[in-house]
């Protein structure tokens, strides 16, 4: 049975108020939270302030993104060493937002993937289709795409304790999720790809939802037998938006 997985991810959202006063909620609510492992990823320049303000917390930190150098001449990255050293468990890699505006290749986000492994940090690899390719019914082979991309520069192995993130980019930020239904079939789609290469990988491995995740759609996609979990974007900075997703997953998923 696989522990669920709720991550918050402010993107460039924040202050070091809203960070107080965000994480005093979430602490106060979600301490009794058992069944269900809990993430938030504010920007990096916030984690420390996050990490302090999380002591005797369930609730763990995340990263938004990584660099694929440890250390050196390398201005404004923030590295591996680093985010492990302030606390990170958690680095969300490959979102779209950072394909898209980054021009992040498959070939570094393998790099990022590389050097979270070789931390002992855990990677959250962001896979998903455009609108164009869903109407093109590509959904399928860009998600394959994506993961053998990783594959074939590390092995299965790797995928081990990682998580991946299935977020359609046309759902991130548009109120319009993908229906229970259609993510349950990508999502099912993603872990039988994972099969070829190894079952117990499979099996364990983490599939997360993101896409317009909110309280209303929430329990319709935790019942879904491959859905894990959810990356939240806008509703992970409205406390009880959160904490109502959380709930839920921790209930639905409830692991006897
Ligand atoms: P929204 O929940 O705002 O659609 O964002 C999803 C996302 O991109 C999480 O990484």
């Amino acid at each position: 049975m696989r522990h669920p997985l709720v991550i918050g991810n402010w993107k460039l959202n924040g202050s070091t108020k809203m960070v107080k006063e965000l994480i005093e909620k979430l602490h106060n609510e979600l301490n009794n939270i058992i069944n269900c492992n809990i993430a938030i990823a504010p920007p990096t320049l916030y984690l420390s302030q996050a990490k302090k303000a999380l002591i005797n917390s369930n609730i763990t930190l995340a990263a938004q993104d990584v660099d694929i150098n440890l250390f050196g001449a390398f201005t404004g990255d923030n590295s591996a060493e680093m985010l492990k050293d302030i606390g990170v468990k958690y680095v969300i890699i490959g979102h779209s937002e950072r394909r898209i505006y980054h021009n992040e290749t498959d070939e570094l986000i393998a790099q990022k993937f590389s050097i979270l492994k070789s931390q002992g940090l855990i990677p959250v690899l962001c896979i998903g289709e455009s609108k164009e390719e869903n109407n093109a019914g590509k959904t399928e082979q860009v998600c394959a795409n994506q993961i053998d991309k990783i594959l074939h520069y590390l092995s299965i192995d790797a995928f081990k304790n990682s998580v991946i993130a299935y977020e359609p980019i046309w759902a991130i930020g548009t109120y319009k999720s993908a229906t229970p239904t259609q993510a349950q079939s990508v999502h099912k789609f993603i872990r039988n790809h994972i099969a070829k290469q190894d079952p117990i990988v499979a099996e364990k491995i983490i599939i997360q939802y993101g896409g317009s995740v909110n309280v209303n759609n929430a329990s319709k996609l935790f019942v879904q037998p491959d859905i894990d979990g959810a990356l939240v974007g806008g509703e992970s900075l409205k406390a009880h938006s959160f904490i109502s997703i959380v709930n839920t997953a921790s209930i639905i998923k409830k692991v006897y």
